[in-house]
């Protein structure tokens, strides 16, 4: 059958180009240059091809495959294709649609699963090529996919799976293992994941849905004099042209401290480059971003605030004019007399260490849509917290909180990026004033623009140890470029102050950390929290320590290592638990085996803490006898947080997994707060044994065509921490704590040849899941190490390409291995701890001591030269 195809985009150079999609001939007429991924979502809705960087060719989300070549779709124009034969993963036919899904499955190489359906394509093609690739040439025919989930080893396995099942035409049966904790059972959702058939927000179509687009400030620092739209509004297709005097609310959010305007108002002061100045709904996406492009501002420029250090002094202009400095926040920690523990020290490190900016990089951009309801406004959302959502747009809309419905839509990625508020408060404001749906989301170099990035951290470390190696103080100074808003600045800062001694119990410490505000653009949460960065700090002090006093290094960290009893830097004594030695442990024989090796321990909260209480509650409903909904309120995004949902809730009852749905929306009413700090599997499961209690009981007595229409409510909350400067006896920064040790083997070039990573998660509820979070990690903590950046200058970052920012390929990761600890936390469910974000915290140090020995060369910046 021959489908004929007219694109909407008619223009007079409209040529017509013939060709095979999945399989059928079609004809397309329209813009020869339309790329080729806008023609097969945008006309033919086909969702598995994804759009993670258009058109900058960087992420290979969008890979098909023409003829037999895995290629980049966003860059690939119409008339490029004539005659040709493209196949997306809705194409390739059941048989190949099953080995791929059920490849990915078993060996876990899914977790957001943004990225996969594009690493599906490039390893069709290359089993086309070579049915039986090895894993090098495998690393290899990847270059062009990123992803920022797995560490991609667990995608090579899958893709060397599919391509045995293929080259001997067998079958790859799903495992079938129980949904019990501790068992691999399969991730929630997964086939529709590698399959490209979850639709992410920017993958759902609301019937009558508009497109909304923001302009963005051109200065970092500017008085915005005028805002002129005239221009903007006659555009043809324009229905909205919004400023700042269009909120009917409250103009400013934030989730701690509400600094950050939605858009700037004409006379204030802009604070970064991807502060929003105005924004425009059109019919089309293209002709809002026109329009938004058309609006013409005036402005008065001002020269930005860039360094911290500079923006300390008194006489530093402030950022936040109504403010009378740029301090964000202060943290302070001390015990003890650290001058005279310094005095008395046989042996004294210090060094003044630097890390710098980073780029979350998920895959999946920013993205919203709103539309208005009965009661007021609903929201599709990808963020962290539908809940601290719902608070923001109810407060910038002026309505209460029940007006506002958000659901959240699991997401292509976030490590701590999508926390904040991006696009949902413009979409909702858009939806709200044109009573009609609206979709925003952002491409990715506004995407880089505009969402808070890791802190670069200053580092004073000085450290001390007694003549046997025993360590005697610790004093550190942080400053952290927080950028133009508060974000989580303040609770990054305060972290590092409170893992200032990492994994190790100090008698005597004395550590500030101060946020400060800059022109540069924010700085949030990422993954580790301002851990990683006082973990290189402080565990290169270690090793200078070692070679000072000619100390063992395993031996000097284990006979400091934090035991029960032991106190950390807050001076909370930790009450059970404590796992690192056995971490360190684990890879004693390994770490005496080799030559250039470097070694590295970690600690990491979980839980939010410092007294603010942690809620999560759990409703679990049974709506038929083959369908028991779990509603709860934490985001999936890659980490399987719908998977620990539903093994917590088959191993209290022994439900059939099969039956079980997860969903995540206000409307539940079932509270959790931002999806941060390690924190939603210790939470939610809590939260689901719970409620599993009662449903146990009566499924005892009942099957579940007698339980039709029961709800089973359950809840855990933590009330029970305080802030570091109180320094009581019972001072408990954390509820609980997960600990790590890493070793990073350099080979006779300097060149890093392997990662062993032990863990102490407590209970590893999913050893696959489990394995999945550390690999991630540890490739986000080796690019942190020695490749990834996002410099600025004079408030702007040199460059807004994603292959920019340093995030590494397939081919460059060396090997991983992994070994789960269990020493059981005294709060969490069956004993589990957070592994969310402690696999990079101690990877960049371990890196840097294996440096060391390598060359002698104490690197004291990231990312270091290698
Ligand atoms: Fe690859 Fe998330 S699974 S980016």
């Amino acid at each position: 059958m021959n489908i004929e195809h007219e694109t909407t985009m008619n223009t007079e150079n409209a040529t017509t180009v013939d060709f095979s999609l999945n399989d059928q001939l079609v004809t397309y007429r329209g813009n020869p240059n339309l790329s080729l991924l806008k023609y097969l979502r945008e006309d033919r809705g086909l969702i598995s091809v994804k759009d993670g960087c258009s058109p900058q060719a960087a992420c290979g989300a969008c890979v098909v495959q023409i003829n037999a070549k895995g290629v980049l779709s966003c860059v690939t124009p119409m008339h490029k294709i004539s005659g040709a034969r493209v196949t997306t993963v809705e194409g390739l036919g059941s048989y190949r649609r099953q080995v791929f899904a059920n490849a990915f499955v078993n060996k876990a190489g899914v977790q957001c699963g943004f990225c996969i359906p594009g690493f599906v394509m490039q390893a069709n093609a290359l089993i086309g090529r070579n049915p039986d690739p090895g894993i090098a040439e495998i690393s290899r025919a990847i270059t062009p996919n990123l992803c920022r989930c797995t560490g991609y080893k667990k995608i090579v396995e899958a893709i060397s799976c599919a391509a045995n099942a293929i080259r001997t035409e067998e079958e790859i049966p799903l495992h079938s293992t129980p949904a019990h904790i501790g068992m691999g059972h399969p991730k929630y959702e997964a086939d529709r994941l590698v399959l490209g058939q979850h639709r992410y927000t920017d993958d759902i179509r609301v019937k009558g849905m508009r497109y909304g687009a923001l302009r963005f400030s051109d200065h970092p620092r500017a008085r915005v004099l005028r805002i002129n739209t005239l221009e903007a509004r006659k555009i043809p297709g324009v229905l909205l042209v919004v400023t700042a005097d269009d909120v009917p609310g409250e103009r400013c959010v934030g989730l701690i401290q509400q600094d950050w305007p939605l858009m700037i108002a004409e006379g204030e002061v802009t604070r970064y480059i991807g502060d929003v100045i105005a924004g425009v709904v059109a019919e089309s996406e293209e002709t809002a971003r026109q329009a938004a492009e058309a609006i013409k501002i005036q402005y008065d420029i001002l020269t930005p605030i860039t360094d911290p250090h500079a923006a300390m002094k008194s006489d530093c202009p402030t950022v936040h004019p109504d403010l009378n400095s740029n301090i964000l926040s202060r943290s302070e920690t001390a015990r003890g007399d650290a001058t005279s523990a310094e005095i008395n020290s046989s042996y004294v490190s210090q060094g003044i260490y630097q890390t710098q900016h980073i780029e979350h990089g998920y895959m999946e951009p920013e993205c919203a849509i709103a539309y208005p309801s009965k009661q007021g406004i609903e929201v599709l959302s990808q963020s962290q917290g539908v809940y601290e959502d719902r608070k923001q747009i109810a407060s910038l809309l002026g309505l209460t909180q029940k007006q506002v419905r958000v659901i959240l839509v699991p997401n292509g990625g976030a490590f701590g990026g999508k926390e904040d508020l991006s696009v949902q408060g413009h979409a909702a404001l858009m939806a709200s004033l044109l009573q009609a749906p609206v979709k925003v989301r952002l491409n990715r170099e506004e995407s880089i623009n505009m969402h808070p990035k890791r802190h670069p951290v200053w580092m004073d470390y000085r450290a001390g140890c007694d003549e046997n190696g025993k360590l005697t103080f610790v004093k550190a100074s942080f400053i952290g470029d927080t950028g133009a808003y508060a974000s989580v600045g303040m609770k990054v800062l305060e972290r590092c102050a409170g893992h200032a001694t990492g994994a190790y119990h100090v008698p005597v410490v004395d550590v500030q950390s101060v946020a400060v505000y800059t022109n540069n653009i924010p700085c949030g949460a990422m993954r580790g929290f301002g851990v990683n960065q006082a973990t290189f700090g402080l565990e290169s002090c270690i090793d200078d320590l070692c070679e000072q006093g000619n100390f063992d290094r395993w031996q000097f960290r284990y006979d400091n290592a934090l035991t029960n009893g032991g106190m950390t830097a807050t001076g909370q004594v930790i009450e059970g638990g404590a796992g690192v030695r056995q971490t360190l442990q684990a890879l004693k024989d390994a770490f005496y085996k080799h030559k250039h090796v470097g070694l590295a321990c970690g600690i990491k909260n979980t839980g939010v803490g410092n007294g603010m209480p942690e809620d999560s509650k759990v409703r679990v409903s049974i709506d038929q006898p083959n369908r028991v909904i779990i509603d709860h309120g934490w985001t999936e995004m890659g980490q399987g947080v719908n998977t620990m949902a539903l093994q917590a809730l088959c191993n209290e009852t022994g439900l059939d997994p099969n039956i079980i749905e997860v969903r995540v929306d206000t409307q539940s009413e079932q509270y959790a707060g931002m999806t941060t700090a390690s924190r939603a599997t210790s939470l939610m499961c809590n939260a689901i044994i719970d409620a599993s209690h009662s449903l146990k009981t009566d499924l005892a007595t009942h099957t579940l065509d007698d339980l039709v229409g029961r709800e089973y409510h359950g809840q855990w909350r933590v009330d029970w921490t305080s802030k570091p400067s109180n320094q009581s006896e019972h001072s408990i920064t954390h509820y609980s704590y997960s600990y790590a040790t890493q070793m990073v083997l350099l080979d006779e070039h300097g060149q890093i040849t392997k990662v062993l990573a032990a863990h102490d998660a407590g209970k590893i509820f999913n050893p696959k899941l489990f394995e999945g979070q550390i690999e991630g990690s540890i490739h986000m903590g080796l690019g942190y190490a020695i490749s990834e950046d996002l410099p600025m200058e004079n408030g702007r970052p040199k460059s807004t390409m994603l292959r920019k920012c340093g995030i590494l390929r397939a081919r460059q990761m060396p090997e991983i291995e992994i070994i789960g600890i269990e020493v059981p936390d005294p709060y969490g469910p069956h004993g589990a701890k957070g592994v969310g974000e402690i696999g990079l915290v101690p990877t960049a140090a371990a890196v840097a001591n294996a440096l060391y020995q390598y060359d002698g060369v104490r690197r004291t910046s990231l990312p270091m030269q290698i």
